[in-house]
């Protein structure tokens, strides 16, 4: 045994972090799909627990570490996988991993925005299936997107950036956030609006709200109803955020006109709802995923890890 304090990674740390953590650690690893319970055995005796968004930190599990525990480092920037009070009740410190999943992430949401304004998932599957007999004026009709009327719902690091990317589109801006975010809005011309003015004006709604409670179906049977026929639902935040069911049912009715959407209730089951429903670009909660951003997220769980094990205070701490 060795004296060096014991890191515990619930499923897997990419090279990135795992050389930053070499030889300051012990590091045990539970692998691509652990079962809970494996988490739960791998954890006893750890110091950190390196966490991630398929992994709830709870009382049970900061009870199955141990009084030992000092950190839970989260793969991610949202954090609505961890009992944040549970964590503090044990002066159990939290961190995440914010700003350097930025980019990737707004950026996915404008794929899913292009994607499903001009239903190009399922264009593709007609193609491939054969169905497509040649050019035709009437056919795959969606939104243009130049001079479309954008409402952002959380005008954070991401929902901020996604509204950058959009300038070259020449669109109208406006946001619903809890608070006005005066500074950020003043740089990207966008007006603060109550959701429900947000819902009835836009034409494309991005969703990039954490997942509180409170936020839980923020967009449900009435807010889809108050949305234009013609409207594009983008998620890349968190599924909670969306009555999967009503969706689907105001797609298949048509009263939107588009999902893109990269987080879904229950995952990683996909509701069969979605599953069925038209007019949907469905991706399997990507947002984070280019090289740089994982690579620079892992690096950012091992510096938060080795500064609490070195008994300083982490650069992302959120409890
Ligand atoms: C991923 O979902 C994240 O919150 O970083």
């Amino acid at each position: 045994m060795s004296d060096l304090p014991t890191v515990v990674v619930g499923r897997l740390l990419l090279p990135a972090g795992m050389e930053m953590l070499t030889g300051r650690c012990e590091v045990r690893s539970g692998g691509a799909d652990p079962t809970r319970e494996e988490i739960l055995t791998l954890v006893r005796g750890a110091a950190v627990i390196v966490a991630d968004p398929t992994i709830a930190v709870d009382e049970e599990l900061l009870a199955a570490a141990g009084p030992g525990l000092r950190a839970v480092a989260n793969f991610a920037v949202g954090y609505d996988n961890i009992d944040l009070e549970a964590c503090r009740g044990r002066a159990v410190v939290v961190t995440n991993t914010p700003d350097v999943l930025t980019n990737a992430t707004a950026e996915l949401a404008l794929a899913l925005t292009l994607a499903a304004a001009r239903f190009v998932s399922g264009a593709e599957r007609d193609l491939r299936a054969g169905h497509w007999r040649g050019w035709d004026p009437a056919a795959y009709r969606g939104l243009e997107l130049s001079g479309a009327t954008f409402g952002i719902v959380g005008l954070g690091r991401i929902g901020g950036r996604y509204g950058t990317l959009l300038a070259g589109f020449g669109v109208d801006l406006v946001y619903a956030s809890p608070r006005p975010r005066p500074q950020r809005a003043e740089r990207l011309g966008a007006r603060w609006v109550e959701l429900e003015d947000l819902l009835r004006s836009s034409d494309v709604v991005s969703l990039h709200a954490p997942g509180t409670p409170g936020n839980r179906h923020m967009i449900d049977a009435r807010a889809l109803d108050l949305m234009k026929e013609s409207a594009v639902l983008v998620n890349t935040s968190r599924g909670v955020l969306v009555d999967s069911e009503a969706l689907a049912d105001a797609l298949r009715e048509g009263r939107i006109g588009a999902a893109g959407l990269d987080v879904f209730e229950g995952e990683p089951e996909l509701p069969p709802a979605l599953a069925a429903a038209p007019k949907a670009v469905i991706t399997p909660h990507i947002g984070s995923a280019t090289v740089k951003a994982r690579d620079a997220m892992a690096r950012t769980v091992a510096e938060n890890a080795i500064a609490v094990l070195e008994g300083r205070d982490p650069p992302n701490r959120i409890a």
